[in-house]
């Protein structure tokens, strides 16, 4: 169970990067959607202790991310947005160096590595210096160590964010087999819809919907999206969502789309998702 109440972080320089945050999500994925700047980043570190808020609680599996932090670290593993392989060191040495780390033997570390890196496909490159791999395959060394550390709750802050369509639909299948509950931030709607169990839409630091995909859809599920004509403008795209049974008037003349999650993020923001 992931739990916060009010959580309000206020950088030094003023900037209110989450602004009175409160869900409780036991679900197996949660995924924070957002754009650039939505807080995301900032909601993960004081959620895996890196940072502290300046109001409010927030508990993983009932401890006090403040006053349990230690408690907490024991049973999360937190892979940052930006971490990248140290160049010299092959996929192996960083498994080994991870596990060793975290507290498993030589021997320990050594099985689970060659397990891990296996199932992440990185083994027939296990021994080559990281910074020889394509970028697919840097990342997926920080998702082995996620798969291998067997913690309770892995947080991973935009997984997937850069790579090409296949690295990203690789991750994809990892991170469904998962056994850890997870926190994944992500701004790409196809990644939130294909893996989460709960989403929240975060923007500019609120919450601006939560929940299933489907109870998020359901406000518009009699509806299309029509491209080209309407009072709804998204850059310079003009758009209007229409009733389906109308659809068919639309046809020929302009683009029709089934609804997804970036229309729920327009209607409530007047903005797009993906366009940063
Ligand atoms: N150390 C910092 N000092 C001041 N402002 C920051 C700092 N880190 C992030 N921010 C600001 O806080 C807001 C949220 O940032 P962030 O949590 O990184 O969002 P996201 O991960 O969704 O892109 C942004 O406006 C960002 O510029
Ligand atoms: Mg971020």
């Amino acid at each position: 169970m992931i739990e916060t109440i009010n959580l309000t972080k206020i950088y030094k320089d003023g900037t209110v990067a989450l602004d009175n945050i409160s869900f409780s999500s036991n679900s197996r994925v949660l995924t924070l959607l957002g754009r650039n700047g939505a807080g995301k980043t900032t909601l993960t570190r004081i959620l895996s202790t890196q940072l502290l808020p300046t109001r409010g609680e927030a508990y993983i599996e009932g401890y006090h991310i403040v006053k349990d932090a230690n408690k907490v670290r024991k049973i999360i593993t937190s892979i940052p947005q930006e971490a990248q392989p140290v160049g010299m060191a092959s996929p192996y040495e960083h498994l080994i160096m991870f596990l060793t780390a975290k507290g498993n033997s030589l021997s320990e570390a050594e099985r689970i590595s060659r397990d891990v890196l296996k199932e992440v496909g990185l083994w027939e490159s296990k021994d080559k210096p990281s910074d020889e791999l394509s970028g697919g395959m840097k990342r997926k060394i920080f998702v082995a160590m996620a798969l291998a550390s067997n913690s309770e709750v892995v947080f991973l802050d935009e997984p997937t964010t850069g790579l090409d369509p296949y690295s990203r639909t690789e991750i994809w299948s990892i991170l469904k087999t998962m056994k850890s509950k997870i926190v994944l931030t992500t701004h790409y709607m196809e990644e939130a819809e294909e893996l989460s169990d709960d989403i929240i839409l975060l923007h500019k630091g609120k919450i601006i919907a939560k929940g299933t995909i489907d109870s998020l859809l359901y406000k518009l599920k009699d509806k299309v999206r029509v491209e080209g004509v309407g009072d709804i403008k998204v850059g310079r795209l003009r758009i209007s969502y229409v009733d389906k049974e109308d659809a068919s008037k639309y046809l020929g003349k302009y683009v029709v789309k089934p609804i997804t999650l970036e229309d729920l993020f327009i209607l409530y923001t007047g903005e797009s998702l993906e366009e940063n």
